[in-house]
C-alpha cells in the first residue's frame, strides 16, 4: 500500500473544459437527435457532468467494454457485452469514454457499433494518452491530451480504487 498520487488535471481544468465539451455537442447536434452511449464503468463520472451540459434533448445508453485481466497496460483481448441490445439504428451517436490509451477498446468497440447502423458516430473522451504504436483513433470531442502515464481518478481506476477523486491524479506504486 504505497501507492503515490500526483495532481495532473485539477477538477476546476475538468470542469471548465467538460462545459466546452458540451458546448460544442450542443452546436453540433442542434437538429439531429442524439443519443450518448456511455462506457463503463469509467466514463461514468464524466459522463455525467458532461450531460449536465449538453442544451439538446438527447438519449442515454450504457455498453461495457473490459480488455482482460487487471494491469495497468491493455492485455489486447477487448470484450463488448451485448452490444446487439442497443437501439441506435439511425441514431447520431456520441460513444463517452474515460480514456483512449492503445485504441483498442475504442476501436473494437466503434467496429461493433458501426455494425448496428447508427446514422452518425463519433467518440468522446476526457483523455487521449500518448502512446508508441497506438491505434489512430479519431476523437471528435477530446478533452485533455496526457502524457504515457497511469491515471486514477474522476472515474477512472487502479483495481476499483480512485474513482471518487474529483480530479486526475497519476499513480505510481
Ligand atoms: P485502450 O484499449 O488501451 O485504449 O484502453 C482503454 C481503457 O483502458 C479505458 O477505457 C480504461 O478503462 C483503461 N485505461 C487505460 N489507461 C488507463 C489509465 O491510465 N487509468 C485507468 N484506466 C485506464
Ligand atoms: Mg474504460
Amino acid at each position: 500500500m504505497s501507492d503515490t498520487l500526483r495532481p495532473l488535471i485539477s477538477a476546476a481544468r475538468i470542469r471548465g473544459r467538460v462545459a466546452e465539451l458540451a458546448r460544442q455537442i450542443s452546436d453540433d447536434h442542434r437538429a439531429a437527435s442524439l443519443t450518448l452511449l456511455i462506457v463503463l464503468k469509467g466514463a461514468t463520472v464524466f459522463a455525467a457532468d458532461l450531460m449536465r451540459r449538453i442544451s439538446v434533448p438527447f438519449v442515454i445508453d450504457f455498453v461495457r467494454a473490459s480488455s482482460y485481466g487487471k494491469a495497468m497496460r491493455s492485455s489486447g483481448a477487448v470484450v463488448i457485452e451485448d452490444e446487439a441490445r442497443l437501439d441506435i439504428a439511425g441514431h447520431h451517436v456520441i460513444v463517452v469514454e474515460d480514456i483512449v490509451d492503445s485504441g483498442l477498446t475504442i476501436s473494437t468497440l466503434v467496429a461493433a457499433l458501426r455494425k448496428l447502423g447508427p446514422a452518425s458516430l463519433d467518440v468522446c473522451a476526457l483523455l487521449h494518452k500518448h502512446v508508441d504504436g497506438a491505434k489512430p483513433v479519431d476523437i471528435r470531442y477530446k478533452g485533455f491530451d496526457i502524457p504515457n502515464e497511469f491515471v486514477v481518478g474522476y472515474g477512472m481506476d487502479y483495481a476499483e480504487r480512485y474513482r471518487h477523486l474529483p480530479g486526475v491524479y497519476r499513480l505510481t506504486l
